[in-house]
């Protein structure tokens, strides 16, 4: 999968993605980073990329036309992409978008940045995306975000390959706890069934944890879960547990 990056700061990608997992991935092949310096596609001697927004106000206005340019250079070199832009008024990023981002063999991310892009780079883009309800300078910081949780979705880029899909989210729940050795630690000891080799009583308990854990820290998402015959048992032993 190629990722490519619009970016008025490139080096911020230059760590981030030389790094664990997704170094190794780059190495087996499995993913390639195209990032692309917006300012190259300015054309005045200044390479301005931005400006001061018509109409008054504070801050400044990322320019169209760099934009544009950058993109249009990127068609034709890699061919083209998905665009995405980052930018706090698009829609949520979440597990579900990951997915679908992961099965597409070129995804572009566009980084907004200052107090915002000019409204016309909107019609050329193919969605907008959001990390969050909260303010991030630039949408270089929420490209990382997507890149991460998307990379590990890519087919081998986890070692385990049945890894990705037993952990939170996979059915909507929360991931139960998790416990390594020392068995006692400052008076906390793991639980008995986690030694107990029973593996059918592990996974019951491993199910009722998730469940207990997302009633408590989670309810909205219990709202959309469909309890299985067995969930239904564990919730009402959950709830008669918190009563
Ligand atoms: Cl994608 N960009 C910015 N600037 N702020 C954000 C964001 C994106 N997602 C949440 N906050």
């Amino acid at each position: 999968m190629i990722f490519t990056v619009l970016t008025l700061f490139p080096s911020i990608f230059e760590s981030p993605l030389d790094e664990s997992l997704i170094k190794k991935a780059r190495d087996k092949g499995l993913l390639d980073f195209n990032i692309v310096n917006i300012r190259d596609f300015a054309t005045d001697i200044h390479r301005t990329c931005d400006d001061a927004p018509f109409g008054g106000g504070a801050g400044m206005v990322m320019k169209v036309e760099p934009i544009r340019d950058a993109m249009e250079h990127v068609d034709r070199e890699r061919g083209r992409p998905r665009y995405v832009l980052l930018t706090p008024h698009g829609r949520i990023f979440d597990q579900e978008a990951a997915a679908r981002f992961s099965r597409l063999p070129h995804l572009a991310l566009v980084c907004g940045r200052y107090e915002g892009v000019d409204e016309r780079a909107l019609p050329l883009m193919d969605e907008e995306v959001s990390i969050g309800d909260y303010i991030l300078s630039g949408g270089e910081a929420a490209a990382l975000v997507v890149i991460e949780a998307v990379s590990r979705l890519v087919p081998g880029v986890l070692g385990n390959a049945a890894s990705p899909i037993d952990e939170s989210f996979r059915d909507g729940l929360l991931e139960y706890p998790q416990y390594t050795r020392p068995r006692g630690f400052m008076g906390m000891e793991v639980p008995e069934t986690l030694l107990s080799g029973n593996h059918e009583d592990i996974r019951r308990w491993r199910r009722k944890q998730s469940l207990k854990r997302t009633i408590l820290r989670r309810p909205d998402l219990m709202e959309q879960f469909r309890p299985t015959k067995e969930d239904s048992i564990l919730i009402r032993e959950v709830m008669e547990e918190l009563e």
